[in-house]
């Protein structure tokens, strides 16, 4: 409950809970630990995991968003085949199962009723379902089979921020407890990675004053923003543009680089901000490509790089970490953004109108 949770010296609970999430990657890392050191899932989990032909991620609003990152988490170290749905469609619009699913259910409340109507569907078709939440004893993990804990600690702020990057962190550490089940050996240790990134995490969170100026500099009266990314860039974009949405009511879209010359670069127009996302080495020159193409059309470029992929015009660089780690430390320039934006325009940060933090009805 919102008054047992003490705010300290912060104005909102968005803003202390963006700066505890090196904190709960400290803890996640530790509780996933096993008394040697290694990275540990329960047995029944993993065996789920193992018996499965393909993955289904089930979620809604920034769980869905985190689902996208797990996706690739899950198939590139697990080699496991993974879909990600949104509750509320699924529902009525249910894919073709494979024969051996496995349902991972992603809520940070565990309430989410659109969620749970798809848990009751599968549950009756007698499917095995994991559900990842922050709430210990929620509906979606009483109901489940096996439940796998963030360790975040109450998400008071409506709109999302450490539950997120906690979802990211078990997610990671569940893909590479599977594929080292699975004998697929990673040439990275996870443990150390993760640290890296609650390090990267503190570094950005020292930063506010550089995430306010971006803020009053790109946000301050702007009708739109574009957040443009190609692979996990893309579905961090898309958390970004949430992020704004909900907290500061800019239309914000976040979009593939190459899609917007497919539409969206209409909607371009001089001073149109476009926040663009240049932490993967494979896509850098070609999400820079994009970038050029808007700027021809008048947008204003906010280019947000990793350290070894940066060039000149970047307005910020993030500290390096472990390639298919960086959603993890690439949102939270964009969570602070959209605070300092909110904050510009005098909007109620911690509850932003006609949005609620658990949606319990269908
Ligand atoms: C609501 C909240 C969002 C959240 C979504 C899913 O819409 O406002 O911040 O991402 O529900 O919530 P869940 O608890 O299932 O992750």
């Amino acid at each position: 409950d919102a008054s047992d949770i003490e705010k300290g010296t912060y104005p909102h609970y968005m803003l202390k809970e963006i700066d505890e999430q090196p904190a709960v990657i400290r803890k996640i890392v530790q509780t996933y630990q096993d008394e040697q050191g290694s990275l540990t899932i329960d047995k029944d989990i993993l065996q789920a995991m193992n018996d499965a032909d393909r993955i289904y991620i089930i979620a809604a609003g920034t769980s869905y968003h985190a689902g996208l990152v797990g996706k690739q988490f899950i198939e590139k170290m697990a080699k496991i085949p993974v879909e990600v749905h949104i509750s509320s469609e699924f529902g009525y619009n249910m894919p073709l199962l494979s024969e051996k699913p496995l349902f991972i259910f992603i809520s940070q409340s565990g309430e989410t009723a659109d969620s749970r109507a798809v848990l009751v569907e599968i549950k009756e078709l007698g499917y095995k379902a994991l559900t990842i939440t922050n709430v210990p004893g929620s509906t979606l993990s009483r109901e489940a089979d096996y439940t796998l804990l963030l360790h975040a600690g109450p998400e008071i702020a409506v709109a999302s921020t450490k539950a997120y990057t906690a979802q990211l962190a078990v997610l990671a550490i569940l893909a590479e407890v599977t594929a080292k089940s699975r004998g697929f050996d990673s040439n990275y240790d996870l443990v150390q990675e993760l640290g890296i990134v609650a390090n990267a995490m503190d570094v950005l969170c020292g930063e506010k004053e550089e995430f306010e100026a971006i803020a009053r500099e790109f946000l301050s009266t702007t009708r739109n923003c574009f957040f443009i990314g190609r692979g996990i860039d893309f579905y961090v974009g898309l958390e970004g543009a949430l992020k704004l949405k909900e907290i500061s009511y800019i239309q914000a879209e976040g979009f593939a680089g190459g899609e917007l010359k497919h539409g969206t670069i209409a909607l371009i127009e001089n001073g149109t901000p476009v926040v663009a996302l240049a932490t993967q080495e494979s896509v850098n020159l070609s999400i820079r490509g994009n970038v050029k193409e808007v700027v021809a059309r008048g947008a204003n470029p906010c280019i947000i790089s990793m350290k070894g992929l940066e060039t000149e015009e970047d307005r910020f660089v993030i500290p390096e970490v472990y390639g298919l780690l960086t959603p993890l430390i690439s949102v939270i320039p964009l969570q602070l953004i959209s605070y300092y934006a909110a904050l510009h325009r005098e909007c109620d940060v911690d509850k932003p109108r006609n949005l609620a933090k658990s949606v319990t009805v269908e």
